[in-house]
């Protein structure tokens, strides 16, 4: 299996000035702030969002500064929503440590994660920039809207393939959505550098690109909940615990007789669940079909996202595009 830096090394340039550039912005703050800011940032993220966007810059042209501040905003916005995530499910790992919320309690976390949010706008400073406002827009209320309905569904007790796609979509794949948009958007300092190949059927196909390699995504990290192998970074059987129902249990439950769903949906329910129930179920999804299933949805969306990129102009990048979608269906089993 291909490593996640070996694909990147054609944008390694880009990924390292983005780097510099992240933590530079940050490093006045002082006090409690600070020693958030150096706790959250010391721990990378796998950068797929800003991964995306240089890709598809390339692609098409050249990344612009603007390139460089559109990552920034989209990785902010991400960093702060996975802080507010955390404090949503009383979380106390993220990235294989302990979460802010953990460390610092919900107020701090909350706060830090407006920060963040905040920060973002310092990154709009040219008609370029300004130019994508309406795509930020978009995901300012997608992700919270995504969120706000898995919260609806978890409360309701149960869940249907369309609604768990409809969360998806808003908390994930819109931001990958977004991150392959500002891409396309912002190659080539001057609009009038480029442009042949960006026109408007190219950006909505792009657009869709993003979309499914993080539905692809998604769907793959709720697989990823029910596999062992995992535990160093996350630790198996959250979603369960938490009484979430992702696509694999979705199906596992679709494959049940009416009394065995009951049961198991009132277990999901239940407040007090011991582990050796969690396991339990987990080994009865493993031992079902039910995760071949999701991954072959995994491998549509993928197929999906893959048939655009063959279209795309032929270079590295798009060799690069290629591999992180194989890299993003094949991670972790
Ligand atoms: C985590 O996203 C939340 C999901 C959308 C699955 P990532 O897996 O991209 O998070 P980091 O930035 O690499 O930690
Ligand atoms: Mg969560």
């Amino acid at each position: 299996m291909t490593k996640l830096s070996n694909i990147t090394e054609c944008i390694t340039n880009e990924l390292n000035t983005f780097e510099e550039r992240l933590n530079k912005c940050l490093h006045a703050e002082k006090y409690l702030l600070k020693d958030m800011i150096d706790y959250c940032f010391a721990k990378k993220g796998k950068r797929i969002r800003p991964i995306l966007t240089f890709l598809v810059a390339n692609m098409f042209g050249k990344p612009s500064e603007s390139t460089f501040r559109a990552a920034m905003v989209l990785e902010f916005i991400h960093t702060a929503s996975l802080i507010h995530d955390d404090v949503l499910d009383e979380s106390g790992m993220r990235r294989g440590r302990q979460s802010i919320n953990n460390i610092w309690g919900n107020n701090n976390a909350i706060l830090f994660g407006d920060y963040l949010y905040g920060k973002c706008m310092e990154f709009i400073k040219t008609e370029k920039d300004f130019s994508l406002m309406p795509i930020y827009a978009r995901i300012g209320v997608s992700l919270p809207k995504g969120e706000l309905l898995q919260k609806n569904l978890t409360e309701q007790g149960s869940t249907t393939e369309k609604n768990y796609f409809e969360v998806i979509y808003n908390k994930t794949a819109s931001l990958l959505e977004a991150a392959c948009e500002t891409g396309f958007l912002t190659a080539n300092e001057k609009d009038t550098d480029n442009n042949n190949l960006k026109n408007f059927d190219m950006l909505n196909q792009i657009k869709e690109m993003g979309k499914n390699l993080g539905l692809a995504f998604q769907i793959k990290d709720d697989m990823l909940d029910f596999y062992l192998e995992n535990a160093s970074e996350k630790s198996i059987g959250n979603d369960i615990r938490e009484k979430k129902i992702t696509l694999p249990m979705i199906y596992f439950l679709q494959n049940t007789n009416e009394q065995h769903k009951n049961d198991v949906l009132n277990f999901i329910n239940s407040d007090e669940k011991r582990d050796e129930g969690i396991l339990h179920l987990i080994k009865c999804v493993r031992e079902s079909n039910s995760l071949k299933q999701s991954q072959r949805q995994v491998e549509f969306f993928s197929g999906k996202a893959c048939d655009i990129i063959r279209r795309c102009p032929d270079n590295v990048y798009k060799d690069a595009l290629l591999s992180l979608a194989g890299f993003l269906i094949n991670r972790g089993i």
